[in-house]
């Protein structure tokens, strides 16, 4: 079997590569470890960024976002028992943010590609990659029983944190840099209105919490939590009083119901130098994470695959390297931009166990500079809000 592009990972990055190149009449096989209900079940981030919403309308994957996607044109950030706005629209110049889950994004993506006859392989087994060096890179698998080779001119490592491709990459030839954070999200969705109309990011002396929303009936909660939790060994009720004790103000009241889905999500900042060797590029979760502070995640992974999408289509169409020569430079400018926007905003608003008095007034300050002053609102707004893609 042979395709030009071979994309391991069906996740946001790997599945947007693939629409993208195919509307630019360029061939891809995605082959992907899980099944299509999994992917399209496993609940993640929340938080497009105008980019990437224009980027999903642009290529024909409106429809339901518009229809579903919620337009948010602020957020609130809540300290020391106060709220302040954080008025996007106004700070950027027009760029707000829209909440439409991740695995919706995946649907519109699996949708669109099977319609246009897409080669999505899931549930592909023992996949591994070879030749990157050379010029005839393959991907082999086992799929519905049979060992498949994948000869490829390029391939895509788009297979997330804990996939295969990025470990092709002879260790002498790559830096890793990996930060661990002392603490974890705990995750939860709720049959309940929504508490409020905008984000609240809250910093609280027993910790961080963040109220969101997926539609009028269902909302998305998060609060920090030990790394070491279990979702499981944490009661409902206990939930809600941790939630509400951070988020209190005056005149809110937290809306509570059945919660129907607990998670904990660890908390990292990792980046993989260089995202090229030879014929493999790396992209989203493969190359880098990012905590989740700044809903940067997913964006980020969608920035990656819109350049190399253009590196490539350059290459097929007009025989230029000079985009793909350039990938890894210019796609790390960004991720570093993100690596550091994630972690102030993570520093910013978490409590860390072994923080001083000094620290704890620290953080109130810079908390009341970015509330408090424009140029700090802005800095923080237009990072938020995310950069152009181009
Ligand atoms: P992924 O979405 O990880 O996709 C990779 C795909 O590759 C997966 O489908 C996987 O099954 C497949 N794969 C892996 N190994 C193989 C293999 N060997 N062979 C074939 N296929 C393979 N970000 C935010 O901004 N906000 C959030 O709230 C948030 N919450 C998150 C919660 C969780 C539990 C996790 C794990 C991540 C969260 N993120 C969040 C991060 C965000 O979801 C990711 O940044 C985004 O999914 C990255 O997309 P990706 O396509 O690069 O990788
Ligand atoms: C959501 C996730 C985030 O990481 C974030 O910063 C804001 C919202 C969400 O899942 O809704």
């Amino acid at each position: 079997m042979r395709t030009r592009v071979g994309i391991v990972g069906a996740g946001p990055a790997g599945l947007m590569l693939s629409h993208l190149l195919h509307l630019a009449g360029i061939d891809t096989v995605v082959v992907e470890r899980r099944s299509r209900a999994a992917i399209e079940a496993t609940i993640r981030a929340g938080v497009l960024e105008q980019g990437t919403v224009d980027l999903m309308r642009r290529t024909g994957l409106g429809a339901r976002l518009d229809h579903l996607g919620l337009v948010h044109r602020g957020f609130e950030l809540r300290f020391a028992g106060a709220g302040h706005r954080i008025d996007l629209e106004a700070l950027t110049g027009g760029r707000v943010i829209t909440v439409y889950a991740q695995h919706e994004v995946l649907k519109d993506l699996i949708a669109a590609r099977l319609a246009a006859g897409g080669d999505l392989r899931f549930e592909a087994e023992d996949t591994r990659i070879e030749g990157i060096e050379g010029d005839a890179p393959v991907i082999r698998f086992r799929h519905q029983g049979q060992e498949t080779v994948l000869d490829c001119d390029f391939i895509a490592g788009c297979d997330g944190f804990h996939g295969v491709c990025r470990s092709a990459i002879p260790e002498a030839s790559r830096t890793e840099h990996l930060r661990i954070y002392p603490f974890a999200w705990f995750g939860i969705l709720a049959e309940a209105p929504p508490s409020s109309e905008e984000l609240i990011y809250a910093s609280h002396p027993r910790g961080f919490a963040l109220v969101s929303t997926r539609s009028a009936t269902v909302q998305r909660l998060y609060f920090q939590c030990s790394p070491h939790e279990r979702a499981e060994s944490f009661g409902d009720q206990r939930i809600w009083d941790e939630l509400a004790s951070r988020v209190s103000g005056p005149g809110f009241t937290l809306r509570t119901g059945r919660i129907f889905q607990k998670s904990v999500i660890p908390m990292r900042s990792f980046v993989c130098e260089p995202m090229r060797h030879g014929r493999l590029f790396l992209a989203g979760d493969a190359a880098h994470t990012v905590p989740p502070t700044g809903a940067k995640g997913l964006n980020l992974a969608i920035a990656d695959v819109y350049l190399l999408a253009r590196a490539l289509i350059d290459y097929y169409e007009n025989g230029r390297t000079f985009g793909l020569d350039a990938y890894s430079a210019t796609a790390l400018r960004r991720v570093w931009r993100t690596q550091h926007f994630s972690w102030w905003m993570t520093s910013m608003l978490h409590r860390f166990e072994e923080a001083g008095e000094f620290d704890r007034r620290r953080q109130l300050a810079e908390l009341d500079l970015v509330t408090g002053t424009v140029a700090g609102a802005r800095l923080l707004a237009e990072n938020y809000a995310g950069l152009p893609l181009d």
